[in-house]
């Protein structure tokens, strides 16, 4: 359950969303603007907390645990792939793929060879020393894609990843991030507006007056 409160107003959002998602599952959300997809998409990717209702991640119940916790939690097991990539312009693809790289445990050498084999996945190799500005939207959307799969998650979350490109981008981006998440056993949750996306996933969901229907 969740409700925006702005000044007075209330804007109840997720009403009855009951989900389970499985390992290796794709997963499409769809539904009208404003009818809380995003909103779902950020509690399941510890950004926001629902106002009432039980979130467990791989049997454990997150909801309660404090933020440093959740913020723990979705560093180790959430990439999350959003569609304004947010890639930061001052740094090359490399390092943007390389910074959400844990800090602990991993050595910097291994991280990398990490981030080239993504870029590589995602067949920007060539492209490793340019700045995202220098970059197509197909382009940054898989620096992005890369970005959310350094750390190696167990979910992926993909708000509109291809709501800036045009069909031929998007399939390309598409294309790679069914091939990653599947190679990896991901769960994979998309939310987008497009029905031949959704088509590709193994389960559609569709949010409507706060609930998510099959
Ligand atoms: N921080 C906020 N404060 C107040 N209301 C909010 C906030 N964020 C979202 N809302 C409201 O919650 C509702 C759901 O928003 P949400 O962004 O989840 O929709 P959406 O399904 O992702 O829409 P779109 O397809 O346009 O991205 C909307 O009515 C929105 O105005
Ligand atoms: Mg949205």
């Amino acid at each position: 359950m969740k409700t925006y409160r702005v000044g007075a107003y209330e804007v109840p959002v997720l009403q009855g969303v009951k989900l389970e998602a499985f390992a290796g599952e794709a997963l499409s959300v769809m539904g009208a603007s404003g009818s809380g997809k995003s909103t779902l998409l950020n509690i399941l990717g510890l950004l926001d907390v629902p106002d009432a209702g039980q979130l467990k991640i791989q049997g454990e119940g997150v909801i309660r645990f404090s933020k440093a916790r959740r913020t723990q939690i979705r560093r180790s097991t959430i990439g999350f792939i959003f569609q304004a990539y947010h890639l930061l312009p001052e740094l090359n693809i490399l390092e943007n793929v390389l910074l959400p790289l844990r800090a602990a445990g991993l050595p910097f050498r291994e991280g990398r060879a990490r981030a080239e084999h993504l870029l590589e996945e995602v067949r920007l190799s060539e492209r490793l020393k340019h700045r995202p500005m220098e970059l197509s939207g197909g382009e940054q959307q898989r620096v992005a894609m890369a970005r959310s799969l350094i750390n190696q998650p167990d979910i992926v979350l993909a708000d509109e990843p291809t709501g800036n490109l045009d069909s031929v981008m998007g399939e390309q981006v598409l294309e790679c991030l069914f091939r990653l998440t599947r190679d990896a056993g991901n769960t994979l949750i998309v939310v987008t507006h497009n029905a031949e996306i959704a088509a590709l996933c193994d389960r559609l969901l569709r949010m409507e007056d706060g609930r998510l229907e099959s």
